[in-house]
Formats: C-alpha cells, sequence, structure tokens
C-alpha cells in the first residue's frame, strides 16, 4: 500500500494529514516531537504526531508543511525517508526553495489551505486545495488521492499561480508585517498607494522574469485585500509578533534578488526589503 508522510504539523500539514487518514490512507504526520492536536475544521479531530528525528521508515510520498524557514533544520530526516522512487511535494509559500530538496524527484504545490496553528490547536479556515504542476507523476498522485477530499489539481499555468501568489504575499506580508498591524491597514489612503507601488514593482520583476501579468492585476489584489476581515493577520504579521524568523527569503527576498539580477528600479521594494531584512538579522 502506497505510504505518505507529512512533515509539519501545522495549519497545512494537519488538514493534508487528516484527509489522507480519513481516506483510510496509510499516513504518518510528523514534527518536533511526539505529541498530540488537535485539528479544529469546525468539528474536532485528534491526530497523533510522531517526532521526525527518530523515524526509520521510508515513504512513496512526503509532503513538505514546514515553513520555509525550517528546511535545513528537516534535511538530515527527509534524506534517510527517501527510497529511489519517493516523490516530495513541498507544500510552502514562496518561490526558488525547491532547488533545496534534491534528495527526490520534488515539486512545489500552490497551496490554498488557510489556517492557523496555535499550541496544540489547529483550526482550520476554508479551502483544501492544492495545484500541482503539470508532470505525469502528478497526474498519478492526483488519481492517487481522488478517493479523498483534498481538491487536487494539476495545471500548465501553475508556475503562473506561485507568481500570482506571490504577488498577493508580496503586498500585504509586507505591510502587515512592518506596521504589526491587521488587514484593517488598507483602509489607510497613504498605505493604500504604497501596497499599490510595491505591487507595480513586483509585476514588473515577475513580467521581466518571464510572466505577462497586467497592470489590472494591481486592483484585482487590492480587492482581494479589502475583501479580507479587518481584523485578520497574515503569516508574517503572526510571526513578527512571536520574533519568529520570516519567509522573507523566499517572497520579498526573492523578488529583491531578481530586481538586482535584471537591474530594475524598485525604490519601494528595496526600502521594505531592507527594513524586513534588519528584523532578520541575527535571528534563528
Ligand atoms: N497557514 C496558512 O493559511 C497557509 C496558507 C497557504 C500557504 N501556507 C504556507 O504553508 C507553509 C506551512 O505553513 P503553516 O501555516 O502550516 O505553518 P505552521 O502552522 O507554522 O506549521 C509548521 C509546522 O512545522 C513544524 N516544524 C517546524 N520545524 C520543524 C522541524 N524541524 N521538524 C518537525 N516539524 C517542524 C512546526 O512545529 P512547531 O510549531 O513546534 O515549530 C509546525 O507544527 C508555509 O510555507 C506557509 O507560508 C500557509
Amino acid at each position: 500500500m502506497t505510504n505518505f508522510a507529512v512533515i509539519g504539523n501545522g495549519a497545512v500539514g494537519s488538514v493534508i494529514a487528516n484527509e489522507l487518514k480519513s481516506a483510510g490512507k496509510n499516513v504518518r504526520l510528523f514534527g518536533r516531537q511526539e505529541q498530540q492536536i488537535i485539528l479544529s475544521m469546525p468539528q474536532q479531530v485528534k491526530l497523533n504526531v510522531t517526532s521526525l528525528v527518530v523515524n526509520q521508515e521510508k515513504f512513496d510520498y512526503i509532503f513538505v508543511a514546514v515553513k520555509a524557514t525550517r528546511i535545513a533544520e528537516i534535511r538530515s530526516a527527509l534524506i534517510k525517508m527517501c527510497h529511489p522512487d519517493t516523490i516530495i511535494i513541498v507544500c510552502q509559500n514562496g518561490i526558488g526553495q525547491l532547488l533545496q530538496f534534491n534528495m527526490a524527484q520534488s515539486f512545489q504545490a500552490a497551496v490554498y489551505i488557510s489556517g492557523q496553528k496555535n499550541g496544540l490547536q489547529v483550526t482550520h479556515f476554508r479551502d483544501k486545495k492544492l495545484i500541482l504542476p503539470e508532470h505525469q507523476l502528478m497526474h498519478q498522485l492526483k488519481e492517487e488521492l481522488s478517493d479523498t477530499e483534498l481538491v487536487i489539481e494539476v495545471s500548465s499555468n501553475q508556475l503562473t499561480i506561485l507568481w500570482y501568489k506571490m504577488l498577493v504575499n508580496l503586498g500585504i506580508n509586507t505591510v502587515t508585517a512592518l506596521s504589526k498591524n491587521t488587514a484593517q491597514i488598507v483602509e489607510i489612503p497613504e498605505l493604500r498607494e504604497l501596497v499599490q507601488s510595491l505591487l507595480k514593482e513586483g509585476i514588473l520583476i515577475a513580467n521581466t522574469h518571464g510572466e505577462s501579468f497586467t497592470h489590472e492585476v494591481v486592483d484585482e489584489i487590492m480587492a482581494i485585500y479589502d475583501g479580507y476581515p479587518p481584523q485578520m493577520g497574515t503569516s508574517m504579521y503572526y510571526d513578527t509578533l512571536e520574533n519568529r524568523l520570516l519567509e522573507y527569503d523566499f517572497i520579498q527576498g526573492e523578488f529583491y534578488r531578481l530586481a538586482r539580477h535584471y537591474q530594475l528600479k524598485t525604490p519601494v521594494l528595496d526600502t521594505c526589503c531592507i527594513l524586513l531584512s534588519a528584523y532578520q538579522y541575527k535571528k534563528h
């Protein structure tokens, strides 16, 4: 029987593991230590978490759902979990981290699962969708998961979907992290202008790199932000509140690197990146 591992017992990993388990799949959920967590969706489900460091088993599919800042920490355990045909699905925001998963055939999913972890409690808000890149192995995985309630799509447009997510994260994550305030800040006219400038620079970078977003995307993304509940935080907002590392390197940092590479003028992005990298300075 095909076996599955999910690494990361947080908002994304717990939902994936629970859906696999509910469909009768052979699945193990891994975290830092052995424990039991409660997933509210909204009915409460208990999930057993196994310590990643003591694992001796190898897996056919491994979903990686730790934050991108934690990839180095799981690397040696991940290598031990792979056999020659293992497939890794990286369930993370950001772009660029796939290069670090060279221990097996790896693919990045565009993740549409919204939730939040607080201690031993994980709350699922909405969506259970993963969009995978076009590849025969991804069609095979979609087939394997067809009897689960996860929505699996395989798209030839997946890279553009990842870039669109990057843009959505670029605007709202940056300003909520830097202001340490929730989505309500898009009500401030000057802040809206700043976010719009940031999005325009992001589109310039993405398009120079091969995408073809139109400028209407700025209004489209602003409308998404306007639809957020005012008290909603973003992952980077919560990370700053907890004084944790941000997934900066894989989102704003990736835009920043590409802007340097293509010698683009991106003054708003540059200022935001200097402040965000100063926040990260000497943090572990
Ligand atoms: N949450 C969302 O709504 C959402 C939506 C779309 C995309 N994403 C993306 O999905 C990815 C996962 O996010 P998330 O929100 O699920 O994160 P999360 O709630 O913080 O969960 C990450 C989990 O990984 C565990 N972990 C960290 N380091 C580990 C290690 N060395 N060994 C074993 N387990 C470890 C954490 O345990 P500890 O708590 O003990 O550190 C935590 O349980 C991120 O890239 C995020 O940007 C999230």
